[in-house]
């Protein structure tokens, strides 16, 4: 037992957050991991004896946290730590090593797509035993323990070898080094069609996979060279590194920049171009000449699903985020099946999943997933996508066209305002609650809005109800634009607006995207002030 001194980790962090997410320099306090992790250990019940499992995504400090997380566990009477080798775990990996075997929990190290390095970002999240971020009632435990904590327990012991499999003991709990990619690769060939997308790599199907010095780089040569004979060189930037090479390992069009260029360069682009983020939960799909919007992939996975023999019975319902295109709701209506629209952020996928009222969902910020874990799951994507390729023996352009010419095209684009004051970004939310009700039947240029609300969820499944999760703003003919301010930026605040219009007219799926949106991008700015308000002449990202 250590008195631990007063960095109280969380207390400038709203509750709520699935996990600490803070600059590395904050994190390498004294104490300061150890409050956070022993605030989440005190916040849970029933665990003597059992299992954990810990990993990261091999950002700087990584190696650092995972030992004491371990020293700690021992400590506070786990029976058994399952830790990746070097420290490794993919966020979906994890999930699946909690799932498959039956562990009380596990702690993720990961700051996601946020840069790492001495000066970057660092984070700590907890996953509970269905695989999933911890529910908003740990999280709320763990955030109000970690106001009161003054003592943590850790095992004085010497280093845990990290690099070696096998199984050692340190202070009466076993620790067990395990391969991080193995479970989940194997989980891979159970769902997906590898021999079809064998052979279609065989006839010369090229693709280019960047890892982004991220932690998918282990996952993806091993089934996608190894295990599904991709050429040698299929996957780029494949070693994680510490700061990522420097980069923002966030698989997005300013990024993956390089990426991007490379499936636009003409007709010797590869067939295939994908990308996934720090952790590994994230994806960005871009075919030769065609970037595919993820709240299109949604759509399209769930529309071709059935050619992977993991799904081949159908799916039982779709989950999309608030912000995230409509465009999977005209397939949900079609195969007949259930439709939720739920707030940002993964967490509120899991009781929908748990209860089968859902088989995938996404959102619009590259993450989509499945029933296979609890988690999104980038590699899993990019799996489903090569598979439907496969099965279909077209283009991504060729899928993707066919698709919007049979439900139509939701055009969509997200602008976000990153570091903008807090005062400010408040500032324009609460001016435009301040005004919902106001608002329908206002003219703005030749559209003219039908309705404005703040997005409210019931869960269907515990009956919670999450308030104030983004304004809506809807048009007459079923445009709309959303505001919301990001829960995961570490600096200032972030302002995303998201815009979306839905084009039947197949003759009209043609239109540079910014085009297609720009009365509505107009009528963003009309509503919301959103220049003079944050100070800001343009978006610093547009997707
Ligand atoms: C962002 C994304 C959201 C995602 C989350 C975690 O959150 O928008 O969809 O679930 O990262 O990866 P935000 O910063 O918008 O709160
Ligand atoms: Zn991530």
């Amino acid at each position: 037992m250590k008195n631990s001194v007063a960095t109280k980790p969380y207390a400038d962090q709203k509750p709520g957050t699935s996990g600490l997410r803070k600059k590395v320099p904050v994190f390498q306090q004294e104490n300061y991991a150890e409050n956070f992790i022993q605030s989440i250990f005190d916040s849970l019940e029933g665990f003597a004896g059992k299992t954990l499992v810990i990993g990261g995504d091999g950002r700087y400090f990584n190696r650092e946290v995972i030992q004491i997380a371990i020293r700690m566990a021992a400590a506070n009477g786990f029976g058994k730590v399952m830790v990746g080798q070097g420290g490794i775990l993919s966020t979906p990996a994890a999930s699946n090593i909690i799932r498959k075997y039956k562990a009380f929990g596990g702690i993720i190290l990961s700051a996601s797509h946020n840069p790492g390095g001495p000066n970057e970002d660092f984070g700590i999240k907890y996953n509970a035993s269905n695989g999933g971020p911890a529910s908003e009632r740990i999280t709320d435990a763990i955030y109000e323990r970690s106001k009161a904590i003054d003592s943590y327990k850790i095992a004085e012991a010497d280093e845990v070898n990290l690099d070696d499999i096998g199984e050692t003991e340190l202070a009466g709990m076993t620790v067990e080094v395990i391969d991080p990619v193995a479970d989940y690769a194997e989980l891979m060939e159970q769902l997906f069609d590898f021999a079809a997308i064998r052979g279609m790599f065989g006839l010369g199907f090229r693709m280019v996979f960047d890892a982004m010095s991220a932690v998918t780089g282990p996952y993806a040569t091993e089934i996608l060279e190894n295990r599904l004979g991709a050429p040698k060189g299929t996957v780029r930037n494949g070693k994680p590194l510490p700061d990522f090479g420097g980069h923002h390992p966030d698989p997005n069009l300013v990024h993956a920049k390089e990426l991007y260029d490379l499936m636009m360069s003409g007709d010797d682009a590869p067939d295939f171009g994908a990308a996934s983020d720090g952790d590994g939960d994230r994806n960005l799909i871009i075919g030769k000449g065609i970037f595919v919007t993820p709240s299109d992939s949604l759509a399209l996975l769930a529309a071709n699903i059935t050619l992977a023999p993991g799904y081949a019975g159908g799916i039982t319902g779709i989950a999309r985020s608030m912000p995230t295109s409509a465009a999977a709701d005209r397939v949900a209506e079609k195969l007949g099946i259930g439709m939720y629209e739920t707030p940002t952020g993964w967490k509120f996928f899991g009781n929908l999943l748990d209860a089968d009222k859902v088989t995938i969902c996404g959102e619009e910020s590259a993450g989509t997933g499945s029933n296979h874990v609890r988690e999104k799951d980038g590699l899993w994507a990019v799996l489903l996508w090569l598979n439907i390729l496969a099965g279909r023996g077209e283009s991504v352009e060729d899928i993707v066209r066919k698709h919007w010419a049979t439900y139509g095209r939701n055009y969509y684009s997200r602008h976000d305002y990153e570091g903008v004051e807090t005062d400010r970004a408040n500032g324009l939310m609460g001016s435009l609650r301040e005004r919902l009700a106001t608002l329908p039947g206002t003219r703005v240029g030749d559209l003219v809005v039908a309705e404005a609300d703040d997005f409210a969820y019931h869960d269907p499944v515990d009956e919670s109800v999450s308030k104030n999760q983004g304004i809506r703003i809807l048009f007459e003919g079923g445009s709309r634009v959303v505001f919301r301010l990001s829960g995961t930026g570490t600096s200032g605040a972030t302002l995303r607006v998201y815009i979306e219009r839905y084009e039947p007219d197949p003759d009209r799926h043609d239109i540079e995207t910014q085009t297609a949106l720009a009365d509505l991008i107009a009528a963003a700015e009309t509503l919301a002030d959103i220049k003079s308000r944050t100070g800001f002449d343009a978006p610093t990202v547009i997707t």
